[in-house]
């Protein structure tokens, strides 16, 4: 049987995704009591990281662990992959000695080359165009603070960059609406609008889009590999801060995300990672439990 990846939240059913999503809650509890699991007993994980991360490598690492198997930290600087290996080669070598294989790296296409040629699950653990494994968590911690998102109104401000793809495809995944309010250049792709254009509204105005909203997001302004546009894009994004006042017109029990890392003073005001309605903290943990769901899901083919 071929092996079943994970490159964007479309590689899963929406029944899939909800119960990998519940079943990352009870692995969260679990783990809270101390029950001990070793699902993954002898499994190996690759990590090929391209790019810098603290939770998701801490998380792949530490969920492997926690499940009695273990993880292989691998950098470009250190394997042939950064001499030019090619990356199909690097795929049937690398897939024929662990379980599975998670990759951050620039170009989608990457993880989709890899996958093509790999024997086991591969991971998008982030491209410049998708990041599905946070969606997996943001989608737990919403559905433990508030129950199904399902018809929820989701306002995602700033840049229309992997994370905001990622939102697009979990809008049609979980049945929600994303209104998304970006400034003139910076919008999310055209052709995954269109895909999606039932779920999608773009707005220019922070406020029209967070109006009522049952949920605010956003990310950095500058990603990884934007670093020359930093300037720019302050200059371009100023007045797509989420803070305190623009959480006013959202919903009274609106949710505020960040995937993080954040930018105070930036996207986000200084005080609201600490703010009442943040669930950040819960949300980076759980980028763990969510993670350990998917890992058992695709290796072992098992939700529960
Ligand atoms: N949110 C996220 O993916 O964080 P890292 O870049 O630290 O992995
Ligand atoms: N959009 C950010 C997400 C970091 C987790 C980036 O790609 O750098």
């Amino acid at each position: 049987m071929a092996a079943r990846h994970f490159l964007t939240l479309n590689d899963m059913t929406t029944s899939e995704l909800e119960s990998l999503v519940d079943h990352a809650t009870a692995l969260r509890k679990e783990w809270r009591q101390g029950k001990l699991r070793d699902s993954l007993k002898n499994r190996i994980l690759a990590m090929i990281f391209e790019k810098s991360s603290t939770r998701t490598r801490v998380s792949f690492e530490a969920g492997m662990a926690q499940l009695g198997g273990s993880a292989m930290f691998l950098s470009p600087r250190d394997t042939q992959l950064g001499r030019g290996e090619p990356i199909e080669d690097s795929a049937i070598v690398i897939s024929s000695m662990v379980d599975a294989v998670m990759i951050r790296t620039f170009a989608h296409e990457t993880v989709e080359r890899f996958a093509a040629a790999s024997r086991v699950p591969v991971i998008n653990a982030l491209t410049d165009e998708f990041h599905p494994c946070q969606l997996l968590a943001d989608m737990q911690t919403y559905r433990e603070h508030r129950g199904s998102i399902r018809g929820a109104t989701v306002a995602w401000i700033g840049d229309g960059n992997n994370m905001c793809h990622s939102y697009i495809n979990a809008a049609t995944q979980f049945d929600f609406h994303l209104n998304v309010a970006c400034p003139e250049g910076y919008e999310p792709s055209d052709d995954l609008i269109k895909v999606h254009a039932d779920r999608v509204t773009l707005f220019r105005e922070p406020a029209e889009a967070a109006r009522n909203a049952d949920l605010l997001v956003t990310d950095v302004w500058a990603s990884m590999g934007q670093e020359d546009e930093q300037k720019a894009r302050r200059d371009a994004f100023s007045g797509y801060q989420i803070n305190p006042e623009l959480l006013a017109v959202a919903d009274r029990d609106a949710l505020f995300m960040h995937c993080l890392p954040a930018h105070r003073g930036e996207e986000i005001s200084a005080d609201m990672l600490e703010h009442p309605a943040s669930v950040v903290w819960e949300e980076a943990e759980n980028r763990l439990h969510a993670q350990k769901a998917l890992l058992e899901f695709l290796i072992l083919n098992r939700l529960d």
